[in-house]
């Protein structure tokens, strides 16, 4: 029994599910997630294991700009065939990443097998705690994500990107409901305690640019308690 996984990379793919599930459909495949969605790529493999597939593939889904390297399906995948206590299927990862969902038949060609001799997940850069400056709270409630949170998530991580600041300067936190409701979409930043309101992807920009940069709080959409 063979079987074909489309695994979304990043948020941005979780954000586009409909599409992915439509799209895994048309391929008789199922869905997995690197991060921050379900289920879990290492769930779906044991599922299709335990129900006994012999082979699974895995084609990487990335839509967004900001995805994680392709090398992080095959590191995953191999993890979770070192752990699994059961018969191990033969487990194959497409080599290229599918940046388009008419796109997946194109890599789908071109699938090497997992050895179980791929590098961990741990790094010796990984080991202590980073020393950054302010941790931002991107709500990804129901509000905040129906007018707009991704747009703004993407701006901010672009912004970030051109000012050189990584996760050692800025950490940014995906949060449910932060409650100021109306204000939609809402950002916090700590630990300043500063709030933004009616956040757009030009609001995001400059509280990159002011904010995290200079420390100066955007003052035209703060919030104030
Ligand atoms: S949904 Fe974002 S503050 Fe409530």
């Amino acid at each position: 029994m063979n079987a074909l996984v489309l695994v979304g990379m990043s948020i941005a793919d979780a954000d586009r599910r409909t599409e992915l599930t439509a799209a895994a459909r048309a391929h008789g495949a199922t869905i997995a997630f690197l991060q921050q969605a379900e289920p879990a790529l290492s769930l779906e493999l044991t599922r299709l294991a335990d129900a006994g597939t012999t082979a699974i593939t895995l084609v990487g889904v990335n839509l967004g700009p900001l995805g994680p390297a392709h090398s992080w399906l095959r590191r995953i995948a191999g993890h979770w065939w070192r752990e699994y206590a059961g018969t191990t299927p033969e487990v194959l990862v497409a080599t290229r990443l599918a940046d388009d969902l008419d796109r997946i038949d194109d890599v789908l060609g071109e699938a090497k097998p997992i050895s179980g001799t791929e590098a961990g997940l741990t790094s010796a850069a990984w080991e202590s705690v980073t020393g950054h400056r302010h941790q931002v709270m991107i709500c990804r409630g129901p509000r905040c994500t129906a007018k707009g949170a991704v747009d703004n998530l993407r701006a901010m991580v672009l912004a970030m990107l051109e000012h050189q600041l990584g996760d050692d300067d800025v950490l940014l936190v995906h949060t449910g409901c932060q409650f100021p409701c109306n204000q939609a979409p809402v950002i916090s930043v700590q630990p300043d305690d500063v709030w933004y309101g009616h956040v757009d992807p030009e609001t995001a920009t400059t509280i990159v640019k002011e904010h995290f940069v200079t420390g100066q709080p955007v003052v035209t959409h703060r919030l104030m308690r």
